[in-house]
């Protein structure tokens, strides 16, 4: 095993130690040897008692997952650090061989690299798409675009594994796999009620298929991508190959549960995991509509596509409040007229880094008897303490906590200290299904221990592009936390926690500049965000192309560049930055 797989199964710490969940302590509360593989680690353990031989298989099943995924993996090696010298390097941070190709130094830019899979992994979570012409052919369904792909965002193109078990499952009718018969059961009637088609669960092996018609695809994919109760591309795999569940795989999933908590300050089984952040949200949404039925939710601030899609569509309507700098006094007026399920919204929003003042509007919706559903997945719990606001917390596994940008992922939090936690955590207790694959959380398990030692990096690096394009003569504006509503930021803001790593900067005429500025970053261009490496995309041209004007409306502008800012050398970075700032 290499230095680099050892360094992604076992780097890093979670802040807060706990012998039983931290990579620097066995089974005999020693430190293991650099060399010494997890296997061996295990096998010092002479006469196991019963919880250290569970210890024991769960460090044999992490192991030979390591293994496998180093196997398929192949030339997916995350990328190195090699800029940084012995010994300031961070042991947290992967050793590769530069046979690997490096996306720090080498990332995949070039319009010829359209469509390659960043990571180059079968699990990847994201694309290339180099030029803005990619990204508007991309939306528009252009062939030459849309055949070059061989990856995507996984609520959004269906991966090869996924396609080929949905083709044996549907057998050359419109069909995708679900990872439980409740889930499918949702999709068939979601299916039902908002296109007419007729749509049927079909029972596959050990999961479900939603076959439908020509005309209920919409609604299929629909829901496959706003729910984000998808079969991720390792259960795919797993249920092609007739493979079943890891070993252990409810005692991975607890590990990960135990991370999380520490993060968040609860107790593990305050934690529920789901496939995918959206997955969370949806089980935040169906409990909060289970404690008061019919009513609509409001979002407070303009949130990440799906947020609002999955409100509108599949709860009682999602009632859009953006103007941050009123929201109060519109929170106020809208709980007069109209009864509320919960407020939504994002610490801070996505793509423009402002967020509603969570304290000053607590007292408001709390006198209503109505909760918070908190989404922290762009500040991360590493830099926000939604304790004392949100009631729920819906996060994303698959995009800081991962970092690596090859796993889905996500999470609910029940928050012990809210006033609701009596009345929610029942619900979502009683409404939760295991549904996060094994293999996919051992990949999450082993990346949440590097976690808080890799944002403290993120946050320098971020810190560090946004504050000198704010001073760039070429740029109009930058968005970044630590000026937009900052106030409403520092009521939420750890004393040690930074402003997170994504930056958007509008280019001076933008209209005309944006697409070049874009095609000449040497950045590794596509969708998702908190990727170890740098990632660039036009956001709001990706996430609203068919509501372009509906986002400009509300301030989010088609022409705006939006940086997830990963652990490069930040002058390397910059310098980059520079090259296309400065024009062809
Ligand atoms: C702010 C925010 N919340 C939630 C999500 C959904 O997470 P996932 O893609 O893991 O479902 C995203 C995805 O980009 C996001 O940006």
């Amino acid at each position: 095993m290499s230095g680099e797989a050892r360094t992604r199964y076992w780097g890093g710490g979670n802040g807060v130690h706990r012998p039983s969940s931290c990579y620097r302590c066995t089974a005999e509360g020693e430190k293991p040897s650099s060399r010494a593989s997890p296997a061996k680690v295990a096998g010092r353990v002479s006469r196991p008692t019963p919880p250290e031989r569970q210890k024991a298989r769960l460090e044999q099943a992490r192991f030979e997952m390591a293994k496998r995924d180093r196997q398929e993996l192949g030339s997916a090696r995350m990328p190195s650090l090699n800029w940084l010298s012995e010994p300031s390097r961070p042991s947290f941070l992967p050793k590769t061989s530069m046979s690997a190709r490096d996306l720090y130094q080498d990332p995949v830019w070039q319009g010829e690299e359209l469509g390659q899979p960043i990571p180059a992994s079968p699990h990847a979570v994201s694309v290339a798409l180099p030029r803005w012409q990619d990204v508007v052919g991309y939306e528009e369904k252009k062939p030459e675009v849309v055949n070059a792909l061989t990856s995507g965002y996984p609520r959004f193109f269906i991966h090869a594994q996924v396609r080929e078990l949905a083709q044996q499952i549907g057998e050359r009718r419109p069909c995708l796999p679900f990872p439980s018969l409740r889930a499918a059961r949702l999709c068939a009637g979601f299916i039902e009620r908002t296109s007419g088609e007729q749509a049927k669960v079909v029972a596959f092996r050990s999961i479900h298929g939603v076959v439908t018609s020509e005309k209920g695809t919409d609604a299929l994919r629909a829901f496959w991508q706003h729910t984000g109760l998808i079969v991720s591309t390792r259960e795919a795999e797993a249920h092609l190959a007739g493979r079943g569940p890891v070993a252990d795989d409810e005692a991975v999933r607890r590990s990960l549960r135990r991370q999380l908590a520490g993060f968040y300050d609860c107790a593990e089984d305050d934690v529920f995991l789901a496939p995918t952040g959206m997955a969370a949200q949806f089980a935040a949404l169906q409990a909060v509509i289970q404690r008061t039925p019919g009513r609509p939710t409001a979002q407070l601030g303009f949130p990440y596509v799906d947020s609002l899609k999955l409100q509108q569509k599949l709860g009682h309507g999602g009632i859009l409040l953006h103007h941050l700098e009123s929201i109060e006094s519109e929170l106020k007026d809208l709980l007069r007229r109209q009864p509320l399920a919960a407020c939504f919204c994002e610490i801070p929003g996505n793509p423009l880094l402002g967020c509603a003042d969570v304290r000053r509007i607590s007292p408001i919706r709390r006198g209503h008897r109505v909760p918070l559903v908190a989404d922290d997945v762009v500040a991360t719990p590493a830099n926000v303490d939604l304790g004392d606001y949100a009631d729920l917390i819906a996060t994303s596994l698959t995009k800081f906590i991962a970092g690596t940008g090859n796993v889905m992922g996500g999470a609910l939090i029940c928050n012990p200290k809210s006033p609701f936690y009596h009345e929610l955590k029942p619900i979502v207790s009683a409404q939760h299904e295991e549904l996060l694959w094994g293999e996919d959380a051992v990949v999450l398990d082993a990346q949440a221990r590097s976690f808080p030692e890799r944002m403290k990096r993120h946050n320098q690096n971020g810190l560090l592009l946004a504050e000198r394009l704010r001073r760039h003569p070429a740029v109009e504006r930058v968005w970044y936390p630590k000026w937009e509503f900052s106030e409403a930021y520092e009521a939420v803001r750890r004393p040690d926690g930074g402003w997170g790593a994504l930056v958007t900067f509008m280019p001076k005429h933008g209209d005309t500049k944006s697409p070049g500025i874009y095609d000449r970053l040497a950045f590794c261009k596509g969708p998702s965000l908190g990727t170890i490496f740098t990632l660039a995309c036009p956001f709001t041209l990706l996430a609203h192309y068919t509501e372009l004007e509906w986002a400009e409306s509300c301030g989010v502008s088609r022409y705006l560049i939006r940086i997830s800012v990963g652990l490069e050398d930040p002058e390397d970075l910059w310098r980059r930055l520079q090259r296309a700032l400065a024009g062809p």
